[in-house]
């Protein structure tokens, strides 16, 4: 079968099951599939796939035809300027998780060498970023997921960052190292209601472990900024994300807990989604 029958009867089957975008997610598959970039295919689209190749590609349509997302099936996920590798143990990263890494960036000037904390790492796709960007500071990333933070080892591994940052399998509330210049987090935050209305693509796909926050949403996120406190050096930074309606909770919180509120953020739909915050005391 040639490249342009193959991406008619993928799409075909994709829409059959209301797959978002039918037609690019088959082109990227017959580019897993063929080891071609996806331009490539478009201009041969009268090359013959390979009956070994057919197969595979069957067996990825499938799990696409079941709602598994894109990043778990081709296997890595662009975020900020790099590619990192995803599977079904972490977060898939979010272009919203960007505005951290770009808030973050305004508080670690190029020159110091500032001690950062990253609690959930998931893919270790915010710490690799920063770590990137501002190569004098160093870093431990935290995760409860054993999995995740093999998978965030490797993505540092990949970004010659291994040897940056210390990654530990540990729960937030066990975690006694102090001293840290800025905490950065991405929690789980999605309140149980909300998880029921989630797209099938995350509902059923995504580890649990990095979406949900419990009946209010703010069970993880409330330990990360308590545990902070203790966590932060006086006049460190707290960069957390949080959900579209989470901003007003999540600001009184912090205020109770005596940080003082530097800015909130939206992103890319205009949505609150990122709090800068500062440990006064
Ligand atoms: C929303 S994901 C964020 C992943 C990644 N930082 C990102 O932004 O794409 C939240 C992560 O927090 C981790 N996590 C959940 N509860 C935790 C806890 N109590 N202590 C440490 N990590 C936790 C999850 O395993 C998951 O990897």
């Amino acid at each position: 079968m040639i490249y342009r029958e193959i991406i008619k009867k993928g799409s075909k089957f994709l829409k059959k099951n209301k797959i978002k975008n039918p037609y690019l997610d088959t082109e990227l598959i017959l580019s897993k599939v063929t080891k071609k970039k996806r331009e490539e295919i478009l201009l041969n689209v009268n090359n013959q796939l390979k009956n070994k190749d057919i197969k595979k590609f069957n067996k990825y349509l499938f799990r696409r035809y079941e709602k598994e997302p894109m990043a778990y099936i081709l296997g890595y996920k662009h975020f900020w300027k790099s590619k990192f590798l995803t599977n079904k143990s972490v977060l898939i990263p979010r272009p919203d998780t960007e505005l951290i890494v770009e808030e973050t960036l305004n508080y670690l000037p190029m020159e110091k060498s500032k001690k950062i904390l990253d609690v959930g790492t998931g893919s270790g796709c915010i710490i690799v970023s920063l770590l990137k960007e501002r190569p004098k500071c160093s870093a431990t990333a935290i995760d409860v997921s054993k999995n995740a933070i093999n998978v965030a080892k490797t993505n540092a591994k990949l970004h010659q960052l291994e040897n940056k940052i210390n990654f530990i399998n540990i729960d937030i509330d066990k975690y006694k190292s102090y001293n840290y210049d800025l905490i950065i987090s991405n929690p789980p935050y999605i309140n149980s209601i909300d998880l029921k209305r989630l797209d099938d693509d995350i509902k059923f796909h995504e580890p649990m472990l990095a979406i949900s926050g419990g009946s209010d949403g703010f069970k993880v996120l409330k330990k990360v900024i308590i545990k902070s406190k203790k966590l932060l050096k006086i006049n460190g930074k707290l960069i957390l994300e949080v959900g579209h309606r989470q901003n007003k909770q999540c600001s009184k919180i912090l205020y109770e807990n005596g940080y003082y509120i530097n800015k909130i953020s939206k992103d890319f739909s205009g949505k609150d989604r990122c709090i800068v915050s500062t440990k006064l005391q």
